[in-house]
């Protein structure tokens, strides 16, 4: 590549936050959402939603330009791109898009911190730990809860074809957030028990109707586990721990299954970090304290607990499930 293309490469990336910024303030403001109900001019938009008419036109304008939004002034419509991030579209990505904005992005402008002291920025930015924190904030673990949501529902939608659950009794997904995977188990095992086991600050977000699909048992999985199920599901869950509690964890996992009881982990092996995902180990230090494990930093901590490692097959082209058996 030439050194002007390099150069044009570089400022442009300088700046690339402007778009997903517009993008996640748009959807703050339920901008989307009042289009697709036919709010449908920066007039109307800027009265109903009391914004400044020269900002939101300006905003529009990006919007358009990035294939959000299409149409003029007065006949605003949502292109596919734009409809997906309203509430109401069933694949929306509407919390995914907000989250990365919220105390993710004020940990990441104090990435400095964890690069000199090898310590999470965002506990410097909110003196406690992620997940203490986030139990705290109603607003950001509405976000949270709901963004992991839409990326499990992507990312989980067919685990069956990788996971038989029909030689399991019992089903618990431990730290299974508002209940993806089981929802997604449920469309092809309508007869099998399943728990979901969360702390209290997310089982009172789940929808009126969960206990159609699942039973919801609140804990806390440091302490333990109830030996309720012959399978457990936990994805995305020991990538947020460091060693020592990653530890304390499947311990636990381990002494609330019974002998020949199967444990199946969804992570991403570090070896398949790639592309978009090569700085995610960077955003876990700086977030969590963790990171993403290799395979063999795996088996060291499930022989730790006593687990027998069985295998692990690719769930998707990042993630992975690694089986293990008590
Ligand atoms: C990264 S999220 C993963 C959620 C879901 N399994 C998924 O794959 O999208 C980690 C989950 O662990 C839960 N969690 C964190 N600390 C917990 C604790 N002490 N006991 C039970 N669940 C906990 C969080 O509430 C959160 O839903």
């Amino acid at each position: 590549m030439k050194i002007e293309e390099e150069q044009k490469e570089l400022k442009d990336l300088f700046t690339t936050y402007w778009q997903y910024l517009a993008l996640k303030t748009t959807c703050t403001l339920n901008i989307f959402d009042h289009i697709e109900q036919g709010e449908n001019s920066i007039d109307r938009l800027s009265k109903v939603l009391e914004l400044d008419r020269t900002a939101l036109s300006f905003l529009i304008d990006g919007l358009c330009t990035f294939g959000f939004i299409k149409g003029k002034k007065d006949g605003l419509s949502l292109t596919q791109k734009g409809s997906l991030l309203t509430e109401e579209h069933p694949q929306t990505l509407k919390y995914a898009c907000m989250l990365w904005g919220e105390e993710h992005l004020t940990a990441w402008q104090h990435l400095e911190h964890t690069l000199k002291t090898g310590q999470p920025s965002f506990e410097f930015c909110f003196q406690k730990p992620f997940f203490e924190w986030l139990a705290k904030e109603e607003a950001a673990n509405k976000i949270y809860h709901k963004a992991m949501f839409e990326y499990a529902r992507d990312d989980y939608a067919l685990i069956t074809n990788f996971i038989d659950f029909s030689t399991h009794n019992v089903l618990m997904d431990v730290g299974g957030g508002l209940g993806a995977l089981l929802r997604a188990v449920r469309k092809k095992m309508p007869n099998l028990s399943m728990y979901l086991l969360e702390t209290e600050s997310v089982i009172k977000l789940l929808p009126v109707n969960y206990s159609n699909l699942f039973s919801a048992i609140s804990g806390d999985f440091f302490k333990e586990i109830p030996p309720l199920a012959d399978a457990i599901t936990m994805s995305r869950v020991i990538h947020d721990w460091n060693d020592a509690k990653a530890e304390v964890l499947l311990n636990n996992v381990y002494n609330a299954l019974p002998s020949g009881g199967k444990l199946y982990l969804i992570e991403i092996i570090k070896e398949n970090l790639k592309d978009g995902a090569a700085l995610l180990n960077l955003n876990m230090q700086a977030i969590c304290n963790s990171y993403e494990r290799t395979l063999d930093e795996y088996k060291v901590l499930l022989f730790a607990a006593g687990f027998k490692f069985i295998c692990t097959k690719p769930l998707n082209s990042l993630q992975s499930i690694i089986i293990c058996e008590k």
